[in-house]
């Protein structure tokens, strides 16, 4: 297949329409229905990268004067009129509780990967000088461009995914390959046309970056976090297991030496906090089974 980045204008539309994982989705349809507010639904928008995407993408728009420096559904929920919310999440939502049992499990999958990455990167938040919250929502976000790779091209990107890798960069030239663009691409080119703040396009698009740049923390970060999450079987894409210490092995040395005596704590935490919060939108025992 030609490369898709010449044609992005054209598919650019269901590029940003990015994927809900439905249960969530259903969570907050039910929430608007019952009248329920900012406390409750805020919580829930954060668990998924695409209704997320819908906010942060309204909250950066230059009509609110924030242009690109609103990180996070709190901040977002705190300059948006709460009848703007309720509209957009009608919108976001109300088209993505019908499921394509083809890419349904993917995007199940996607869902979980990214929301590990999200609890892992805010746990490693600390050693890289970026607040918890932001780093959570960078976590979140770093695999938008699959989303939007998945929506746009779901047929060939089932046969990306169904694919058996060693490492993810493998995966990412069978992307390349099939596809004409790797996600990172995608989700580079989707941050910035959202407007988003520029952590997020560095994220989307470094995160497999295998040298570590201390100009480019978010990426670091939000990469750190993809590949511990790959080690604790939050995976996406099938390759090879790696265990928590290979996860961190890119560290440089200065930060390798005071991350390696706090990793258990953080692979604990972060997997406490995750299966918490997917508790009640799709089975824990094959997750609980495995550790
Ligand atoms: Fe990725
Ligand atoms: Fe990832």
């Amino acid at each position: 297949m030609s490369s898709h980045l010449a044609a992005l204008p054209e598919v650019s539309q269901r590029l940003c329409k990015l994927p809900a994982f439905w249960p969530v989705a259903a969570r907050i349809w039910e929430g608007l229905d019952a009248r329920a507010g900012r406390p409750e639904i805020t919580p829930l928008i954060s668990l998924d990268a695409a209704i997320t995407a819908e906010i942060l993408v309204a909250a950066n728009s230059p009509v609110y004067g924030f242009s690109s420096s609103i990180y996070n559904v709190h901040e977002a929920l705190t300059i948006l009129e709460w009848d703007h919310v309720k509209r957009l999440l009608h919108a976001a939502v109300g088209g993505r509780l019908e499921t394509d049992v083809r890419t349904e499990p993917l995007i199940q999958a996607s869902w979980t990967h990214s929301l590990a990455t999200a609890f892992f990167a805010s746990e490693l938040a600390p050693f890289f000088g970026i607040p918890e919250d932001r780093a959570y929502m960078l976590g979140l976000m770093h695999d938008i461009g699959r989303l939007g790779m998945l929506a746009t091209y779901p047929g060939p990107y089932l046969d990306v995914a169904a694919r058996t890798y060693r490492t993810s960069l493998e995966c990412l030239g069978s992307e390349e390959c099939v596809l004409g663009m790797s996600h990172c691409k995608a989700g580079l080119w989707l941050a910035r046309v959202w407007g988003l703040p520029a952590e997020f396009s560095e994220s989307a698009a470094a995160h497999h970056a295998m040298v570590i740049d201390s100009h480019w923390p978010a990426a670091t970060l939000a990469g750190m976090a993809c590949r511990l999450a790959h080690a604790g079987g939050f995976v996406f894409e099938h390759c090879k297991p790696v265990s928590t210490e290979e996860a961190i092995s890119i560290a440089p040395p200065e930060l390798l030496r005071r991350l390696r005596p706090r990793l258990g704590e953080i692979e604990a935490r972060g997997r406490s906090r995750l299966l918490k919060s997917m508790n009640g939108f799709c089975p824990l025992d094959p997750l609980l089974s495995r550790n």
